[in-house]
């Protein structure tokens, strides 16, 4: 009987720490932002639109809520926005190894990229059909714990997607190296093949390859060991982005330039983040801009997003014509929202990771030469459901309560002149102490998740994330998006960008707007509640 009792005791006190503090199950589950059903997911990967559907293949560990097994996991939506989580598309396998087929060889697919192969030049789509999809994904091999190689594959589908076929000669690219990773292919119609960049990730380099026939690939060049090489490289990508003109819009005969993204360091030392580089390839060569833009923090290179929680982004390919009817089209991309320092600890269940909005960039002339612009994309106004508007707020040292208690799922537009304030700005999912302040203080545009909500879980976690930023003709724009458990804010139409996750105790909260320490403007600020777009 006292064992018993001490048993209940025990099991009760338990159950109090361990599970006191939790969430009920979809807690903090996004509204309007992709997450798995359930499970751990990463990166997205093999984004491509094709008859009607945009993919989004994304790692995914079928097995549970944390990395490991890693597999494709796939969606479609027919609007970017609205997501209808598919069958698995490609699985961990495991093979016979060694002497005698003893060893038991493990196959993990790893990130990679998906093409429409049109008019089938690589023979792979059967007999009879004229065009197929065909991933390209690293195969990380594994024995036990330890890791044997990471090479390029190939498989294929002839029906949307649906299932897919590894291709029988694999892998097509092996260095026999272990850090060879990432493929991402496109179509280069000016010379009539596909480029494959891949990273070396050790080395901080990107190796780029051609091929006829996404089956045999030929370097042809490497780009690197330079910009922030303080973590490994990962998920290159590189494309064409139009170069706006002066009032913002392409014209139709713009300039184009490249951009080749890679996921590696972060401007907050120790964590990972997106760098960019500016620069024009010619099929073979990518050759970079020192002057484009002229990094703003020294030693830094150019920063894709001042957030943590933005990594491996890759573009859609083959974008259908409604994307570019301005001229040449803007890509879109879309990243995971987390971070490697602390994203197997994130406090949601049953699912873990999340994809960001899908982002329409572009580049634009700034003093300090041509600096990337992100943008939401336009359809997400579709979403738009209640909205509350405030016209020229003054406030001298003040604050005020623009809502009182909302669901943590809108978008707000704000333009204010900072003034003479130290710091201006707004705070939201605010309950007592509990705050995420994003505000403009000292040339800086700030997300400060310290008093956030759950910051417990890491401590790698509670942060402030910094970009420099300045007003134009006296004013800031922000625009931001929050998704419960995601916050996503652009400023001064995109320049900057910082996307952070925070976990609120509550799923409701007030909006505040605040001027510290003199008088600041709000010219206007407009909250949008966002209809969920969970299918
Ligand atoms: C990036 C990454 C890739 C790799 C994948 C494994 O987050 O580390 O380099 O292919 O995740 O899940």
């Amino acid at each position: 009987m006292r064992k018993f009792l001490i048993t209940i005791i025990v099991l009760a006190a338990l159950s109090h720490t361990v599970f006191g503090q939790a969430k009920q199950a979809e807690f903090y589950r996004p509204q309007y932002h992709f997450s798995a059903p359930e499970n751990w997911i990463n990166d997205p990967n093999g984004l491509v639109y094709y008859d009607g559907e945009y993919h989004l293949f994304y790692q995914y560990n079928p097995f549970g809520n944390v990395w490991g097994h890693m597999s494709w996991g796939h969606a479609v939506s027919k609007d970017l926005l609205h997501w209808r989580n598919l069958s698995l598309a490609l699985s961990e396998y495991t093979h016979p190894s060694g002497s005698g087929g003893k060893e038991l060889t493990k196959t993990a697919i790893f990130s990679g990229s998906a093409v429409v192969d049109k008019g089938n030049k690589s023979g792979l789509c059967p007999t009879g059909t004229k065009d197929c999809m065909v991933a390209i994904y690293t195969g990380n091999v594994t024995q036990g714990d330890q890791q044997l190689a990471q090479h390029q594959n190939l498989a294929y589908s002839a029906n949307r997607g649906r299932t897919w076929i590894p291709y029988a000669n694999n892998p097509v690219l092996d260095l026999k190296t272990k850090e060879f990773r990432d493929p991402n292919v496109f179509w280069y119609a000016p010379q009539n093949k596909w480029i494959m960049s891949a990273v070396k990730a050790t080395e901080h380099r990107v190796a780029f390859y051609e091929s006829k026939n996404l089956k045999d690939w030929k370097l042809m060049s490497h780009f690197g060991q330079q910009g922030d090489t303080t973590k490994v490289w990962e998920c290159p990508a590189l494309m064409p982005v139009p170069v706006l003109n002066e009032t913002g819009n392409s014209a139709q005969n713009q300039q184009h330039k490249w951009i080749l993204f890679i996921s590696a360091g972060h401007p907050q030392k120790g964590f990972v983040g997106m760098q960019y580089f500016v620069g024009d390839f010619d099929g073979t060569t990518f050759k970079v801009d020192k002057e484009n833009p002229k990094p703003i923090l020294p030693a830094v290179s150019n920063v894709v997003d001042y957030g943590k929680d933005y990594y491996a982004a890759i573009q859609y390919n083959d974008l259908p014509a409604r994307h570019h009817s301005d001229g040449p089209h803007k890509p879109i991309m879309v990243g995971w929202l987390n971070n490697w320092e602390y994203a197997n600890k994130l406090p949601t269940t049953p699912f873990k990771g999340a994809m960001s909005i899908p982002r329409q960039i572009a580049l634009k002339r700034t003093p300090t030469g041509l600096q990337l612009v992100q943008q939401p994309i336009s359809e997400i106004t579709s979403l738009r459901g209640v909205k509350t508007e405030r016209r020229a707020v003054k406030l001298n040292n003040q604050s005020e309560i623009l809502e009182e208690s909302t669901n943590n799922a809108y978008e707000i537009e704000a333009e204010f002149i900072p003034g003479n304030a130290r710091r201006v700005g707004l705070k939201l999912a605010k309950n007592g102490n509990e705050e995420t302040i994003i505000q403009y203080v000292n040339g800086k545009l700030q997300l400060d998740r310290r008093k956030s909500g759950d910051v417990s879980f890491s401590d790698r976690f509670a942060s402030v994330e910094e970009a420099p930023l300045s007003p134009k003709n006296g004013v800031i724009k922000l625009h931001i998006f929050v998704d419960k458990s995601v916050v996503e804010v652009f400023a001064n139409d995109g320049e900057r960008v910082i996307t952070d996750l925070i976990f609120p105790n509550k799923q409701t909260g007030s909006i505040e707007l605040f001027a510290e320490g003199g008088t600041a403007e709000f010219k206007h600020v407009t909250v949008w509640q966002l209809k969920p777009a969970r299918q």
